[in-house]
């Protein structure tokens, strides 16, 4: 193409009108949410970037789909459907359907963990870590040192440190069940993983005999980062690379509300058969019949054709570069944020912009409610409050502390994301004004979705 404009690879055929406040009613509203920016009713927020997940829009193919989901409660001819879309991509013999990722997570760890157990991964999201903990057993992160700078530049920031993951394997191997990889890594940062890190994983797998699974969330967008930014794949579909991607793994657990284009659903899936049978009564006992796992046949035709036009490469191309588009133009304004950019959110790096505020007194809610009282834009804390807490109710600063601005998929255009930049960086003008919160009340177990706050005096 003679042109240089990344367009929106699709047009408008359905819109939803956004809500204008004013900063006085948003400060009313996010006060009488706790400051806790998942506690606020959606309708008053104009630009919603707390998650890229299950918020996207669906296209005309998937909705014409939905009418021809089969309902039967058992082998329904959309669960065959979903069966072979995924196994198409993915290789894996037994697939299960699931409610969304979590579901597949812990029919996973519940089959497979027990107390005293070690899981491997380069980060675990929260749910994973938190699906591990409540098993009794340890969430172990061992991402490659550059993924835990966020201003350090590196094409492949998501990729496991194998060296560690080797002395994991020798020193504690009887007790790792299984090793993982998040592709792209979320907690990390929308970092992906290399080919020759999966492939390096796989080699450590077969030599210690563990199976291998990816947590494969963003699979779409990390192959598209393999194919312009490692060596030997530019000719190549992101297609192809997933399929590469999933060769090396023994299984997946997947939330089809990511790169599966669809509203909800998810699903579990593996090669080993024992394993599977399990995980099927579990599914049975908590998601429902395995041939729907908790979902409608027509969820599950939504997921097949969003599986299928996940892997377009113009679409693929036009996400990456919405998502860079943002990070330019905040980092030429000196906005602090891991770098580079992620597939699916740019996220600030709210301890390095609000420096006055420490750990413990969240820079990252502080970001996030700046950011809504500001501009009425929600994005989400992946900081102290998400992570700080340990299991034996013990807090600590977190890795990092950060704001993500999510992006759904196929839902805003080049404007919002201007608009998104000029109230991100009159925030970051006011930074030093901002003050740090306290915790007024939080529950032990994944507290950053119900914990409220009172803001210090500053
Ligand atoms: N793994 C990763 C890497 C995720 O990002 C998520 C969800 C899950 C597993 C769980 O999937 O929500 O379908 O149960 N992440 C969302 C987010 C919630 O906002 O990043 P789920």
């Amino acid at each position: 193409m003679p042109f240089r404009t990344i367009i929106e690879p699709f047009r408008i055929k359905s819109v939803e009108t956004v809500k204008e406040t004013t900063p006085a009613y948003r400060r009313r509203a996010i006060a009488e949410a706790g400051y806790n920016v998942f506690l606020l009713p959606a309708a008053d927020v104009l630009i919603d970037l707390l998650a890229d997940s299950g918020t996207g829009a669906m296209s005309a193919a998937q909705w014409g789909a939905l009418i021809q989901g089969d309902e039967s409660y058992a082998g329904s001819r959309s669960f065959y459907r979903f069966r072979d879309v995924i196994q198409d991509l993915t290789g894996f013999k037994h697939v299960i359907p699931t409610h969304q990722g979590r579901a597949a997570e812990r029919i996973l760890f519940h089959t497979v963990l027990k107390n005293g157990d070690v899981v491997p991964n380069n980060n675990h999201f929260d749910t994973t870590r938190a699906n591990i903990e409540v098993e009794g057993a340890e969430a172990r992160d061992l991402v490659i040192p550059e993924g835990r700078v966020p201003s350090l530049v590196h094409p492949f920031k998501g990729n496991i440190d194998l060296g560690a993951l080797e002395k994991t394997l020798a020193e504690d191997g009887d007790r790792v069940p299984l090793v993982m990889v998040t592709v792209t890594n979320n907690s990390g940062g929308g970092q992906p993983v290399s080919l020759e890190n999966l492939r390096g994983v796989r080699a450590l797998c077969d030599r210690y005999r563990k199976p291998f699974f990816l947590d494969a969330c963003r699979f779409a967008e990390n192959a598209y980062f393999v194919k312009v930014r490692e060596k030997g794949q530019e000719g190549r579909t992101p297609k192809a690379i997933a399929q590469e991607m999933f060769s090396l793994a023994d299984g997946c657990t997947m939330s089809a509300k990511k790169d599966g284009l669809a509203n909800i659903g998810g699903f579990l899936a593996m090669n080993d058969d024992a394993w599977a049978e399990n995980a099927r009564n579990l599914t049975i006992l908590t998601e429902g019949f395995p041939t729907y796992g908790g979902l409608a046949g027509y969820d599950l035709e939504a997921i097949a054709q969003g599986l299928l036009e996940v892997v377009e490469e113009h679409y693929l191309q036009y996400r990456i570069r919405s998502i860079e588009y943002l990070a330019e133009k905040l980092e030429a304004g000196g906005v602090p944020m891991i770098r580079p950019s992620g597939g699916h959110a740019v996220y600030l790096d709210a301890r390095a912009l609000l420096p006055h505020i420490p750990p413990v007194q969240y820079p990252g809610i502080a970001l996030a409610n700046a950011l809504y009282e500001t501009g009425g834009i929600r994005g989400v804390e992946i900081g102290t409050v998400m992570f700080g807490m340990k299991p034996d109710g013990r807090e600590e600063p977190g890795p990092m502390d950060l704001v993500r601005l999510a992006f759904p998929r196929r839902v805003y255009t080049q404007s919002h994301v201007d608009y998104v930049s000029e109230v991100v960086l009159e925030v970051a003008r006011n930074a030093a004004a901002l003050p740090g919160y306290r915790i007024t009340s939080a529950p032990r177990v994944l507290r950053h979705f119900t914990a409220r706050f009172e803001p210090l005096a500053s």
